[in-house]
């Protein structure tokens, strides 16, 4: 059985990483996610979207991965699993940390950065962050005196090629896609589901709330990650009816 694994933010929210949409209570609430996650509230106030993304890298490296990310890691060494791929909105690095090997990120990553003018690699100093702050300045490109940026995809940018592809590769070959922690609203990610289904595979969605999927999926179960996951595969025969 081939699997694959769409996640999204809510399967890191149990680790302690707020999404845009659950951070009310923070420094943060007061800022529409898509100004601090967008091509323009990066070109409108680089200091303010720098600042958040630099608190999130400093803040995922002092979480855990928790039972569902070590769930789906585990699968790989399930009987009859001969394949785990796991496709991820997330810009944490829990999956990888919990141990799963196949990990495509489809919205870029915390721990990388590059340079918004030139598009150079930047491997040089970050700021310390202990506490949330503001504003902070991004550093520059050495090559070019470009700002600094986190590689990661913007409301306004297109998907990186490689992990979009082999996300499709992989559910258009899954037997079964499991859809974990994701709100479904966000293209082309979203459309991800409707691929694996007209390729005939089980699509399962864990969510303890309902979403445009849940209409459409094969299985819906209404847990969290950290619940539903450790136990999914031994529970396959019986959700699916058989
Ligand atoms: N287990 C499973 N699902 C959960 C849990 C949990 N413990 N807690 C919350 N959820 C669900 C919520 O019900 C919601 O449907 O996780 C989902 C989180 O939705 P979003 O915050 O919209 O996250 P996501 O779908 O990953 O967002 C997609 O949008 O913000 C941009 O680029 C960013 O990658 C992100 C994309």
């Amino acid at each position: 059985m081939r699997i694959a694994v769409l996640s999204g933010a809510g399967i890191s929210a149990e680790s302690g990483v707020p999404t845009f949409r659950d951070d009310k209570n923070g420094l943060w609430a007061r800022f529409d996610p898509y100004e601090l996650s967008s091509t323009r509230g990066w070109a409108e106030h680089p200091e303010r979207v720098w600042a958040w993304y630099l608190w999130r890298h400093h803040l995922v490296q002092r979480v855990q991965p928790n039972d569902g990310h070590r769930a789906v890691a585990a699968w790989g060494n399930h009987p009859g699993v001969t394949d785990v791929a796991v496709i991820t909105q997330n810009v944490d690095n829990l999956h990888e940390r919990a141990g799963s090997a196949a990990v495509h990120h489809l919205h870029g990553s915390l721990f990388e950065f590059r340079c918004d003018s030139c598009g150079s690699r930047y491997t040089g100093p970050l700021q310390d962050v202990d506490e949330p702050t503001l504003e902070l300045t991004p550093p520059v490109c050495a090559l070019c005196a470009g700002l600094i940026r986190p590689s990661i995809v913007w409301f306004g940018e297109p998907l990186p090629e490689r992990p979009w592809q082999a996300a499709v590769d992989a559910v258009s070959i899954a037997d079964v896609l499991v859809v974990v922690g994701t709100s479904g609203l966000v293209y082309p990610a979203a459309g991800l589901p409707d691929i694996a289904l007209s390729r005939g595979a089980v699509v399962i969605e864990v969510n303890p709330e309902a979403t445009p999927l849940s209409g459409t999926a094969t299985v819906t179960i209404r847990e969290s990650a950290s619940t539903a996951l450790p136990t999914l595969l031994e529970r396959l025969p019986v959700l699916l009816g058989g």
